[in-house]
């Protein structure tokens, strides 16, 4: 991870003083690393002896860092990996304009690979991105999204991009297809966990430990699972206050909707789905030859659901 890090120091630079003002801000500010962390683990656990991994790796982060700047200023956001979001300090001029730097650096650094596969795992999957966020946006302010709807959303928003890093973690190191296909599920499947988590935590986190501010999805009438889960389950009053909060969104109801969550048991069954994701991301990894690798993948699939940031 340190020479993935080089790798990212080294081509975030531009000659454009702003674009190496706000890359460096958001950067610097650190993040899981969980994407990059994956491909790299992938490379290792297949037996990959080169360095190709470490400039997949750092295009990976970058498409990543892109669209955290540009999802900051779509929901709106001012905080992030416990700093103020680059939108609420540079503007969103300047916070969608260098997540345009970050996107695009990306891609020249994926032509430098010159490889075809590699190049449309990445045009598909930031693609694929892409319309998840649109999805989203259509869901925005609708209380009768189903879970489907919402699965839909999580697989194509979050867990594309963690398929593409644990494939191409794979793919660099020479893998059969049908490891790089085992591969591409267990990072699927954890990225639809991880989305679920973060969901949870928008609710039940602690706004010092995510380092975003909770709340931000009920404020934003966005209908995650906890939400749709209470609207299912809940009694008339709250159908009632979940319907309201989603059509009209804001925050002045956070405590009484946290509360029903809670007492609802839509956390609980968010978590449990979140693990059930989990746990196939650790069966997908049944084929992989044993290794410190393998038992780190197996970890980060079982912290991806207990993390409380
Ligand atoms: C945040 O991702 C966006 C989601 C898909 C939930 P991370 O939680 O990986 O963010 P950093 O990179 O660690 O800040
Ligand atoms: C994930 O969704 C965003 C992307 C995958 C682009 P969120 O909007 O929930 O992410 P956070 O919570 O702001 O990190
Ligand atoms: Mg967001
Ligand atoms: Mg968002
Ligand atoms: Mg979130």
């Amino acid at each position: 991870m340190d020479a993935v890090n080089s790798v990212i120091r080294a081509k975030l630079q531009s000659e454009v003083p702003l674009v190496n003002q706000v890359g460096e801000y958001i950067i610097n500010a650190g993040g899981k690393r969980i994407r990059p962390m994956l491909a790299v683990l992938f490379a290792k656990a297949y037996g990959y002896q080169g360095t190709a991994h470490h400039g997949l790796a750092a295009i990976i982060e970058f498409i990543h860092t892109a669209t955290l700047l540009h999802d900051d200023v779509v929901d709106e956001s001012s905080l992030r990996r416990g700093r103020q979001t680059a939108n609420a300090l540079f503007g969103n001029s300047a916070a969608v304009l260098v997540g345009d730097f970050l996107y695009t650096r990306s891609f020249q650094m994926m032509v430098e690979l010159k490889n075809m596969r590699v190049m449309e795992i990445l045009a598909d999957a930031t693609n694929v991105i892409a319309e998840g966020e649109v999805q989203q946006l259509l869901n925005m302010h609708d209380p009768d999204v189903t879970e489907d709807r919402y699965l839909q959303v999580i697989r194509s928003k979050t867990a594309k991009l963690f398929e593409a890093a644990t494939g191409l973690g794979a793919l660099v190191a020479g893998a059969s297809e049908t490891e790089i296909d085992a591969a591409e599920e267990y990072g699927r499947s954890l990225g639809a966990a991880f989305q679920l988590i973060d969901d949870v935590l928008d609710y039940s986190g602690n706004a010092a430990e995510i380092g975003k501010n909770v709340g931000d999805d009920l404020r934003e009438g966005k209908p995650t699972l906890p939400l749709i889960y209470l609207m299912r389950h809940g009694t008339d009053y709250q159908r009632g206050l979940v319907r309201q909060c989603i059509e009209d969104g804001g925050s002045s109801r956070f405590d009484e909707i946290l509360g029903a969550i809670e007492s609802s048991g839509a956390i609980a069954y968010s978590r449990n789905l979140a693990v059930q994701a989990s746990a196939q991301a650790v069966h997908a990894l049944e084929g992989l030859p044993e290794s410190d690798f393998k038992d780190s993948l197996t970890h980060l699939a079982r912290f991806s659901v207990i993390r409380n940031h």
